[in-house]
């Protein structure tokens, strides 16, 4: 990687997090770009909330002399497709926020508009479940037996809430309050769900993405689309 932007963290203005002073000045920067970063601390937590940031479009690594670590990071050109990983996590961080929209404003108590937010969400995680299943569980059933099984019953649970859900939205009409309380476990339910297959399924798939080639991340993004783009 060839290297233009240096960034010192141990020189951000004070009470500013990391993450946040970094994205103000990776924003200003365009597709293709590179920035070296000094970090006094290990990076990984640092990584993912910019990665958060930047919708999982920075490719990095990082290098430690003992005292620090040098992070070498990327912003993906325009030619340089999203891997099926940082796809998925892409679409994962899309869902948490559409959750916490929906229960900012059932919080806010604006039933018609929760609603409307809640199906956005129905719909996005059903057909990610569906890929999940269909798709991309097949490809580590072997590799992976427990944690497949895992996924699989916890999308079981999933599919149960958001009938709940569908069911409060179409019965408890203005009842906020109901809604709340199953969003709230739902919210519980995917943050623990998302973590586990980030941690043990996304870099099998990764891998036999690699080894299938385009004709599958392709298929990926066709089945989730227009929300992983
Ligand atoms: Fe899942
Ligand atoms: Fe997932």
């Amino acid at each position: 990687m060839s290297c233009c932007y240096v960034l010192d963290l141990r020189l951000a203005p004070q009470g500013v997090p990391s993450a946040t002073y970094t994205y103000s000045i990776l924003r200003e920067m365009g597709p293709g770009e590179t920035m070296r970063i000094w970090s006094p601390d290990e990076p990984t937590l640092f990584m993912a909330q910019l990665q958060n940031h930047m919708r999982h479009t920075l490719v990095w690594e990082a290098v430690t002399d003992g005292r620090g670590y040098l992070i070498t990071l990327h912003i993906r050109g325009p030619h340089e497709p999203l891997a099926l990983a940082d796809t998925l996590r892409r679409e994962h961080d899309d869902m948490d926020a559409c959750l916490v929209r929906s229960l900012a404003l059932v919080g806010a108590e604006q039933w018609t508009a929760a609603v409307a937010e809640v199906a956005r969400l129905d719909r996005t995680l059903r057909t990610h479940i569906l890929l999940e299943n269909e798709l991309l569980a097949p490809l580590a059933a072997r590799e992976a037996q427990e944690p497949t099984s895992l996924m699989r019953r916890e999308h079981d649970d999933i599919l149960v809430q958001l009938d709940a859900i569908q069911e409060v939205c179409q019965v408890s009409k203005g009842s906020c309050g109901e809604l709340g309380t199953w969003l709230g476990l739902l919210a519980a339910t995917l943050n623990k769900h998302e973590y586990r297959e980030e941690v043990s399924l996304f870099s099998l798939w990764e891998r036999a993405s690699d080894r299938e080639g385009a004709p599958l991340l392709d298929e990926v993004r066709r089945r989730l689309a227009p929300t992983a783009s």
